[in-house]
């Protein structure tokens, strides 16, 4: 077995030289500073700092040194290898904050540009409902008026012949602006705008008002404390019930479809006399499913009709409260649910769909004009 070969210069290790050292330094240094993008910097990284570079084959040389040799060669290459790495460190860092800064401009977005990717919404179906109605009541030669959420107690109330004491009052349950002694109410229906067309309008009058109305109810699926009507009012000489029923079957066929009509059953409100809830014919079953067992009908639960809104001829007490002489003018009035008509029309089943306010719900009926 044969010794350390004592005899061995390092120096003649010609890659182990200090000049050949410091050759292979300065060469890896000029090619890191060389280096003008990441890609050109892993190049130098694997020719001065790889496995093969003259730096790595230099110091798997120092193996087969005799160990007085190998301390020296040894912190000589270990140097060197620093400086290239601590180089290569260095350059990495300048050029990743380079090509961060340059992408930063480079990709940066304008917000601000127009696009023709927004998409167009559609409009809420109680508002286009709302509209149409109007539209069948402006050919017909009314004009649509409007009156104030907030209104007086004495117009909600008083002058459409409803006294406090009276017990249609409860029928409604009132929400109050302030106290409950403050005079003034969120209109529980728009028949207060019957009194102030009234007030405010020439004889002879004929106004439709669609409106938001409120009263006090739980949110469920047929009850929403925020809803919709359609106040219908006519004031001229010789107005007759058959006007009042010849209009509202105009009306349903209007927004229901030829051949439905109306039924008036007698009822009580305060305002009209003689008053009538409106029926309006199944557009469903059209009335084959009254009486046919085989055949029942979900839309009337086979009545053959459904409640659509109250009427009546203009009580000549809320004639007198507006002025207006009742022996000389005679008037009808009217009021449907706005939801209802919707719910009817376009087979919504649940009124929360209309009020929570979700754009799926409201898409699905498209920009119907
Ligand atoms: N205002 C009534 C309600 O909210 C509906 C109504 C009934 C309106 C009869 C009228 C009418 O104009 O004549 O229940």
């Amino acid at each position: 077995m044969s010794g350390p070969n004592t005899s061995f210069d390092p120096k003649q290790v010609a890659s182990l030289d200090a000049t050949a050292v410091a050759a292979a330094v300065d060469s890896a240094l000029a090619g890191i500073a060389a280096a003008g993008d990441l890609a050109a910097l892993k190049e130098a990284r694997l020719a001065h700092a790889g496995d093969r570079s003259p730096l790595a084959l230099a110091n798997r040389e120092i193996g087969a040194l005799p160990p007085a040799a190998k301390a020296e060669a040894g912190k000589r290459v270990g140097e060197a290898r620093g400086r290239v790495a601590a180089a290569l460190k260095e350059r990495q860092e300048a050029l990743e904050l380079e090509r961060d800064e340059r992408v930063l401009v480079e990709e940066s977005v304008d917000v601000t540009l127009p696009t023709d990717r927004r998409p167009l919404g559609a409009r809420h179906p109680l508002t286009t409902v709302m509209e149409r109605i109007s539209d069948v009541f402006v050919a017909m030669g009314y004009e649509i008026v409007e009156g104030p959420e907030v209104e007086a107690e004495w117009i909600n109330f008083d002058a459409l012949n409803v006294p406090p004491d009276h017990p249609a009052r409860t029928m409604q349950d009132t929400f109050w602006v302030q106290s409950n002694d403050s005079g003034v109410v969120l209109r529980t229906h728009t028949s207060p705008i019957q009194l102030r067309a009234m007030l405010e309008r020439d004889l002879p009058i004929y106004v439709a008002a669609p409106g938001r109305v409120f009263r006090a109810d739980d949110l469920d699926a047929t009850h929403s404390p925020v809803f919709h009507q359609v106040e219908g009012l006519a004031v001229d000489r010789g107005i007759t019930m058959g006007d009042l029923k010849g209009t509202l079957d105009h009306f349903a066929e209007a927004m229901f479809g030829d051949g439905i009509g109306t039924r008036m059953r007698p009822a009580y409100f305060p305002f009209t006399e003689p008053s009538a809830e409106v029926d309006l014919q199944c557009f469903v079953c059209r009335g084959s499913s009254v009486g046919d067992p085989d055949r029942p009908c979900r839309t009337c639960g086979s009545e053959g009709w459904i409640e659509w809104g109250g009427c009546g001829m203009v009580n000549p007490r809320v004639l007198r409260a507006a002025g207006i002489d009742p022996d000389e003018y005679r008037g009808f009035a009217f009021g449907m649910g706005v939801e209802r008509t919707l719910m009817f029309r376009s087979g919504v089943t649940d009124m929360r769909d209309m009020v929570e306010g979700d754009a799926r719900f409201t898409l699905a009926f498209g920009l119907e004009a």
